[in-house]
């Protein structure tokens, strides 16, 4: 049985792995350590059994060594950070904060605890990274590999490969057993409205223009959160300490792709459930119009990373990953999440993100 400290835990990716987890790991004990900022939500974990949940920041040294001490925990997963780069871009200091003075309180407390205190049981601190720690790739550049050199563009992906960098410092300097994962673009339930994906539809369904940041044809490699989550079990479970592990989704499409998908998927939803029309009468698919109609080219991201593809034969040769369906298929399964879950988004579509999308994208 594994004793598991979860970092951001009620996060998209976080409550997509506690859940998996807990199906499938019954006796483990997890521990959630989640400081609940805007995208932290408790009704993201309901109906997952035998958790704890503590509202805590990670960067409370005094709060993640008791915890630590008091749970006697194992095994750290640490997905907390601030994640959004359009956020980094406005106000990069939450990003230093969180993702590079957090995550090295984390390693503080956990060479502390397993190491310098000499508890004597195994342990892994596992780290939660992108593919965005390697920069930007031409059309025809080779995708990422773990031995890509780093070369961050955003605040947001400087941060994670500052994060990096400590993580791999604590095994090597203090033989802390670590491993680290850099994953491409998430998408699934529970992921907060305002990453591509949940925006859009929830923008379609509502009628609102969908955004779309200079010429769309910026390229993402699009990996279900499921099969992440999977990635990750599979590098607790085989992974060499100390080795750093990239999980693609294998889809490798342009923006524009995605969202032509979107918009054709959310017309053929509303033709097929006619109630659709009554529940969100301003999208155009209640009128029986398209979708597309909504799509709106705006300015550009400052620095908007190009392309980003994964080479995944690491982990797949060495630890038998495979993303388990094609895109178009998770695609609508998380479309249909999102329309049948509208109380989970407006909840947490709460007043104080409409003032800071309000205060911060009046001019797009
Ligand atoms: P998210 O923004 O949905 O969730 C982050 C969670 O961390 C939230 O619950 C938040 O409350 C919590 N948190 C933030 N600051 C904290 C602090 N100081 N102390 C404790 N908790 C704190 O993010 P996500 O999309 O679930 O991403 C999870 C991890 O995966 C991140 O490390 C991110 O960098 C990485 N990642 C995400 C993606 C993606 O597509 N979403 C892709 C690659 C890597
Ligand atoms: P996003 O979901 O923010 O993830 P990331 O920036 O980590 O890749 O964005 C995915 C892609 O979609 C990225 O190229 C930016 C683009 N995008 C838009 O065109 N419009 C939007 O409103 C958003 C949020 C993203």
């Amino acid at each position: 049985m594994a004793r598991l400290l979860v970092t951001g835990g009620a996060g998209f990716i976080g409550s997509n792995f506690v859940r998996f987890w807990r199906e499938r790991h019954r006796a483990d004990e997890l521990l959630v350590l989640d400081a609940m900022t805007y995208a932290g939500n408790a009704a993201s974990l309901d109906g997952v059994e035998g958790i704890n949940l503590v509202e805590g920041d990670i960067r409370d040294g005094n709060l993640v060594g008791s915890l630590l001490r008091e749970r006697n925990i194992d095994t750290i997963v640490h997905f907390a950070a601030e994640s959004h780069v359009d956020r980094s871009i406005l106000g990069p200091d939450a990003f230093i904060d969180t993702n590079i003075v957090g995550t090295h309180e984390l390693l503080k407390q956990a060479k502390a605890f397993w190491l310098d205190q000499g508890s004597g049981r195994d342990h892994r601190f596992h780290h939660v990274s992108t593919d965005e720690v390697y920069g930007t790739l031409g059309g025809e550049d080779p995708a990422f590999s773990e031995t890509t050199a780093y070369a961050p563009n955003s605040p947001y992906a400087a941060s994670k490969a500052a994060s990096d960098h400590l993580v791999r410092a604590y095994h090597h300097t203090y033989g802390l057993a670590v491993t680290t994962s850099n994953c491409s673009n998430n998408y699934g339930p529970y992921q907060f409205p305002e990453k591509l994906i949940p925006l859009f539809i929830i923008n379609a369904l509502h009628g609102r223009s969908l955004p779309i940041y200079g010429d769309g044809m910026q390229i993402r490699d699009w990996l279900y959160v499921e099969d992440h989550c999977r990635g990750i079990e599979l590098v607790l479970e085989r992974g060499k300490i100390g080795e750093c592990y990239n999980i693609g989704g294998g889809a490798e499409l342009a923006n524009v792709e995605v969202i032509d998908t979107l918009c054709r998927s959310i017309d053929a939803l509303f033709a097929d459930v006619p109630a659709l029309a009554e529940r969100f009468p301003d999208a155009p698919a209640a009128r029986g119009q398209d979708t597309s109609q909504l799509k709106t080219y705006v300015t550009d991201r400052p620095g908007h990373d190009r392309r980003y593809a994964i080479d995944e034969r690491k982990i797949r040769s060495e630890l038998g990953y495979v993303p388990s369906r094609e895109f178009e298929s998770w695609f609508d399964h998380t479309m249909r999440w999102y329309v049948e879950n509208e109380t989970w988004w407006s909840a947490v579509l709460d007043g104080s993100y409409r003032n800071w999308v309000a205060a911060n994208y009046a001019s797009r």
